[in-house]
Formats: structure tokens, C-alpha cells, sequence
């Protein structure tokens, strides 16, 4: 405590001294520069210190709200290019947007009527070798092994993505999570191979024939909120669907990602992008929606009241976990069962809406 008093100290008389200097940010809490530090290091950051709907937040199945009205989401399979880069804190793909070539609407969804444009992907991830996990959502305090993040901005509102980044409304961010499978998805192996060109702080490469929406497991269900963005600024403009089923990475795969480095050149000790994911922020009572209905509680009183009785929603992202017995220990739960709800047949479901 008393380490970071001094380095917050330390961090106002920098803002001071070096006026307009921007401090580099990291993922790292225990380098100045990390998370709990990025909303002191920028004037256009102070969200990220100060804001209450920030992001990314835990899921938790027995608080999510079954919404009749949210649409599936639309992302067109269209094949763009693109260029991925090492930005020194993420590995970032970025659409380019040439005129005469397709770019990618998204439409329906929770951001209905707006149409978003698809401009950049992220992904996030942890040190795999120490069996790290470095998804940035989490469900029912699950952390899977890492995260593919969409963000596309309101194109029928603004022109492009820095404007739409700080406005109302501005952006959506779909969240794919990656489990560890036999195989890998097509397009996440051949990002996964490009990553191996862009090892170093500032290098990128050109993705040709790129198609985003390969990355997309197959599944209409989601859950969505109002959050942020996950690096500085943080700003709350960013309508959040995690998509309900992951895709899969191999765990070899999965290890070439944590070649990527920090640092613009090879040093002695190498500086490792992990973690690459921001640390969970409080949900502060925002809702928490979803299209999944697996279950609504019937019983009298929702009879003279049809309307929402949805308390006892019974979303099962982890059907090995009793609703009564809430000391069975998460962690045991095998990962199949976390995180798929494809599978339970619907004789199943009013058994869950009974309990
Ligand atoms: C995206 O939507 C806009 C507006 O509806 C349309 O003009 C454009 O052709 C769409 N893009 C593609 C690739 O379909
Ligand atoms: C975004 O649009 C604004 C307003 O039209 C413009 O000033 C700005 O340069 C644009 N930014 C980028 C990165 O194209
Ligand atoms: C990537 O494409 C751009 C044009 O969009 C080009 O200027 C650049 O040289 C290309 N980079 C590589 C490494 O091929
Ligand atoms: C809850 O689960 C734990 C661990 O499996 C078990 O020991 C305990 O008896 C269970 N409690 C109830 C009320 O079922």
C-alpha cells in the first residue's frame, strides 16, 4: 500500500513536469504504468480511475436478465485487408478502409437500429507455459485462456472510429472467448502464424483476404451490457456482446502468442507482452442481458403478472453447478460444461425452472 502511495505520488509530479508527454501504459500492476495507474497518467484517461461502468466485468449466470426483444447479430462475412500490429501492449488487428473494397456492417443485436462498422481486433491472452489464463471476461469467475475482441464503431452516427470512440453510443465490442481444444479455428491459426512476424513493439504486417467473421463460434446467444474500453482512455461509450459459445485454440497455438514482446528490439531479457487483459471492474448494478432462455419461472403469481418474472432465470453457462449448493467448488467444474448451453434439451430446461 504504502509502494503505491509513493508511486502515485511520483506519477502527478511526472504529469506535472513532463506536460503533455504521454507515460507509456501496461497491463502490468506491478510497473508504474499499469491499470490501477493509467487514469492518473493522461488527462483523457481519467475514466479509467473515475468511471463506474467500466469494463470487462464478471458474468454471473444467476444475474443475467432474459430479454425477449434482443435480436441476433449480424456481422457480414466479408473478406477485408488488413493490417496486424504489435502496438507494444496488444496485438492488434486493424481493417483498413480503402475505398471500392467491402468493409463489415453489423447490424441487429442490442445496438438496433444502428449500424456499426467493424475496425479493429484484439486479442488478449495470458502466459500460457505457466498455465496463466488471459481472458479479460470472466464467467462465474471462470477466466478462460484468452479472448478475441470485435470493436466496430456507430457508422450511421459518426464518421469513424476516433470520433465514435468518444461520443454516445459510439461502439460495440463483440468478445469471442477461446477455450483449449484439438484443433485450431482456421482464421485464429493464421493470425496466430502472422503473430510470429510481429514479435516486436511497432512491427505489423499486412493480412490479405482476411475474414473476421471466421472467428465467430456458432451461436446466436449472447449476453450483452453497457461498458468501456479495456485500455486507456476507458472510455464508456462501448456496448459490450459476449458471444455464448467459444471457439478453440490448440495449447501449442496458444504458446507462439507469448513470443509477442514489449519492446522494439530483442533484449537480453525479453519483455513480454503477458498479461495481456485488464483486471475485472465492478458491475455497480448495471444489468446484464441475454437472449438465452433456458427457463422462466411459472408459477402462480406469473400467471396474473405475465410480464417478467424472470428471477429465477435459469441460464446454465455451468449446468455441473447446483443453484442450492453454491459451496460446490467452481474451479472443479469440468470446462465442457462451462460456458455451453447448446446441448441441454428442453426437458431439461423446466427441470432448471423448477428448482
Ligand atoms: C453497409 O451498409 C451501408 C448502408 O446500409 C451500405 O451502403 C453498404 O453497402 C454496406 N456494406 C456492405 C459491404 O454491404
Ligand atoms: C475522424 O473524423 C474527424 C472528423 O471528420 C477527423 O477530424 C479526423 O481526422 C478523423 N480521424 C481519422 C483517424 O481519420
Ligand atoms: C502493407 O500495405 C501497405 C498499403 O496498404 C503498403 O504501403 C505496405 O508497404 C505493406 N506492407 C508490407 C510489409 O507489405
Ligand atoms: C454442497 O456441496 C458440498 C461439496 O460438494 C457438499 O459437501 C455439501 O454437502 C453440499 N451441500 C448441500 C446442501 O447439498
Amino acid at each position: 500500500m504504502r509502494k503505491k502511495l509513493i508511486l502515485l505520488y511520483i506519477t502527478t509530479e511526472l504529469l506535472t513536469i513532463i506536460d503533455g508527454v504521454q507515460y507509456p501504459w501496461t497491463f502490468d500492476n506491478d510497473l508504474f504504468g499499469g491499470p490501477d495507474f493509467w487514469g492518473l497518467l493522461h488527462g483523457d484517461w481519467r475514466m479509467c480511475t473515475a468511471g463506474q461502468m467500466q469494463s470487462p466485468v464478471n458474468i454471473d449466470p444467476s444475474q443475467l436478465l432474459y430479454d425477449p426483444h434482443l435480436m441476433p447479430i449480424n456481422i457480414e462475412g466479408n473478406i477485408v485487408e488488413a493490417v496486424f500490429e504489435n502496438t507494444g501492449q496488444l496485438p492488434v488487428v486493424t481493417i483498413k478502409d480503402l475505398p471500392n473494397k467491402p468493409t463489415i456492417n453489423i447490424t441487429g443485436g442490442p445496438t438496433m437500429p444502428y449500424r456499426y462498422n467493424l475496425h479493429q481486433i484484439s486479442v488478449h491472452f495470458g502466459r500460457a507455459d505457466e498455465g496463466e489464463k488471459g481472458s479479460e471476461h470472466t464467467v462465474d469467475r471462470v477466466r478462460f485462456p484468452a479472448e478475441i475482441q470485435l470493436l466496430a464503431y456507430n457508422s450511421a452516427l459518426y464518421p469513424n472510429f476516433s470520433v465514435a470512440m468518444t461520443s454516445p453510443r459510439g461502439l460495440l465490442a463483440v468478445s469471442v472467448i477461446v477455450d483449449i481444444g484439438k484443433t485450431t479455428a482456421v482464421e485464429l491459426r493464421r493470425l496466430t502464424v502472422a503473430s510470429q512476424s510481429i514479435t516486436y513493439k511497432g512491427q505489423s504486417t499486412n493480412l490479405t483476404d482476411f475474414q473476421p467473421s471466421a472467428l465467430l463460434p456458432k451461436t446466436s446467444h449472447y449476453v450483452t451490457y453497457e461498458g468501456s474500453l479495456t485500455y486507456p482512455g476507458c472510455h464508456e461509450t462501448v456496448t459490450w456482446v459476449i458471444l455464448n459459445n467459444p471457439i478453440y485454440i490448440t495449447n501449442d497455438d496458444l504458446q507462439i502468442w507469448n513470443e509477442l514482446q514489449k519492446t522494439e528490439t530483442k533484449q537480453p531479457e525479453p519483455s513480454y507482452m503477458t498479461p495481456a487483459y485488464r483486471p475485472l471492474k465492478s458491475l455497480n448494478g448495471r444489468l446484464l442481458r441475454t437472449n438465452i432462455n433456458v427457463g422462466s419461472k411459472e408459477s402462480a403469481a406469473s400467471s396474473s403478472c405475465p410480464s417478467n418474472i424472470y428471477v429465477e432465470m435459469g441460464y446454465r453457462a455451468n449446468p455441473g453447478r447446483n443453484k442450492r449448493n453454491d459451496s460446490v467448488s467452481r474451479r472443479y467444474v469440468r470446462k465442457s460444461e462451462v460456458f455451453e448451453i447448446e446441448n441441454i434439451r428442453p426437458d431439461e430446461i423446466s427441470k432448471i425452472g423448477s428448482y
